[in-house]
């Protein structure tokens, strides 16, 4: 442990309501989840045939077998969200900064392994769910003007999800992604020690924390390493026992189920989709956000307060002030586009019709609430970033919540059961 993490580490960076342990419990949940993966490969066999009744075999008879399927499954999703919440805590702390910028960078290359993981391994166990999702995700692709029927069919290996899907996505699942993951989450920590590590919380208007005196990293950070692990152990081995991983009927091409839905994740895109026309849903809006992020540290800020949770006591009432807006005017919008627009148009009018007129509404009111902000707050640059950030991030999410739970057949609005 020693060669590899500090040997001293500054006291104050062991205060946990800086970080909570989101970054161990993810790396925690990576370790569960090569653990159990490799163990899954044992039963599992990535053919047509056999994917389904392999699993089934994994679950009815090998002991332990369902435990094992529930560990790997729920570390997952629990992984995704423990790395959001983490995504989140680094950004709100003002952790980005320099010199931490490359590993804010690190954390998005990490973050993207995370997700695709997550979705290369839905399609494993061949059931209807995983299918219809893998199919309607890989589907958003065809709307990508020029590239995208090609790059679905190379994802693929053909023209609908099949054999050759399941070969690719178990390779990339097993093999590549896992070998992404070993090379970055060590160059992550790697970094937060070429950091002198964690930002030091401080209050609002202090000057910058100094790192404090030094402690012997065993047992002060170990120990407090070490009873995160279990935490995050125990409440993930309670949740397998407790509730099995679904599995769906066999995967059944001819018999697609009402509503098909992409996996949670993805919801939100999914939901956009409907509102906007995929050149804007997939192309336009994801690539400005993704831009936008890997931005974020590069920005020329007048004032930073890296340690100070939102930035400062301004900051936290503009971060309240967007996301409170978002999420009626998302809520509101999706509702009046529900109930106003008649769906989509074919051609270049559909073009202009449902993507170029949303997104400068969409445009128009962000920069509406930017200026208002600005102005009734005298806010900073940094503080203004924060609030968009928000802004964005809380809109993701109320689509997400709508997409996975008011979404019912035929895509509806309504309870979705
Ligand atoms: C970040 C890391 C990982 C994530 C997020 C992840 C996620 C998933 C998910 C969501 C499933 C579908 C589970 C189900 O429906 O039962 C799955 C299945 C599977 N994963 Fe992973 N996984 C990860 C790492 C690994 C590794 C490292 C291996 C092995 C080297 C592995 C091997 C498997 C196998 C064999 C299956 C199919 C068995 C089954 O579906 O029950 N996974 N994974
Ligand atoms: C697989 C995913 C990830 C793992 C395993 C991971 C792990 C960790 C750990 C253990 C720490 C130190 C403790 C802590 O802050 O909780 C940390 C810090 C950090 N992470 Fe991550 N992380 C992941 C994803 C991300 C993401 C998505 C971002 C942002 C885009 C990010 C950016 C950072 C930064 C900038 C720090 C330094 C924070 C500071 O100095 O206070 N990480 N990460």
């Amino acid at each position: 442990m020693l060669h590899f993490r500090p040997v001293y580490v500054p006291e104050r960076s062991l205060d946990l309501s800086l970080h909570w342990g989101l970054g161990i419990m993810a790396t925690v949940l990576i370790f569960l989840l090569f653990a159990s993966g490799l163990m899954l490969k044992f039963t599992y066999e990535p053919s047509l045939s056999s994917a389904h009744d392999s699993v089934n075999y994994l679950i009815d008879t090998v002991p332990f077998g369902q435990l094992l399927r529930n560990l790997h499954r729920w570390s997952a999703n629990g992984l995704l969200m423990v790395v959001f919440l983490h995504f989140l805590r680094v950004f709100y702390t003002g952790a980005f900064i320099a010199p931490r910028q490359v590993n804010w960078i690190v954390g998005l290359v990490l973050f993207a392994a995370v997700v695709l993981s997550n979705f290369t391994g839905y399609l494993l166990p061949w059931d209807q769910l995983a299918y219809w999702a893998v199919t309607i995700s890989t589907s958003m692709l065809d709307y990508i003007p020029v590239a995208g029927p090609g790059l679905r069919e190379w994802i693929l290996g053909g023209t609908e999800p099949g054999p050759k899907t399941l070969v690719n996505f178990y390779a990339i699942h097993t093999a590549l992604l896992p070998a992404l993951l070993l090379f970055f989450v060590p160059f992550h920590f790697w970094r937060i020690r070429k950091a002198k590590g964690l930002v030091i919380k401080t209050t609002p208007g202090a000057e910058p924390a100094a790192s404090g005196d030094m402690v012997e990293a065993m047992p002060h950070l170990f120990m407090r390493e070490a009873a995160i692990a279990l935490v995050t152990l125990a409440a993930v081995l309670l949740v397998s026992m407790l509730y099995n991983a679904p599995l769906g009927e066999l995967a059944n091409p001819g018999l697609s189920p009402n509503p098909t839905k992409a996996p949670w994740y993805f919801m939100g895109i999914q939901e956009m989709l409907i509102h906007f026309h995929p050149v804007f849903a997939l192309l336009v809006i994801p690539g400005l956000l993704v831009l936008g992020l890997l931005s974020i540290p590069y920005i020329n800020y007048e004032a930073t307060a890296p340690g100070v949770w939102f930035h400062s006591v301004k900051g936290r009432k503009m971060v309240l002030t967007a996301a409170v807006f978002a999420a009626v005017a998302t809520a509101g919008m999706v509702w009046l586009d529900d109930h106003l627009a008649a769906g989509y148009q074919a051609g270049p009018a559909g073009l202009v019709r449902n993507g170029l007129l949303p997104f400068a509404i969409l445009l128009a009111v962000s920069a509406v609430f930017y200026l208002a902000l600005r102005k009734i707050f005298k806010a900073n640059n940094y503080e203004m970033v924060q609030a968009m950030f928000t802004l964005i991030v809380t809109s993701f999410v109320v689509l997400t919540v709508i997409g996975v739970w008011f979404r019912g057949a035929g895509m509806q609005l309504g309870w979705a059961a």
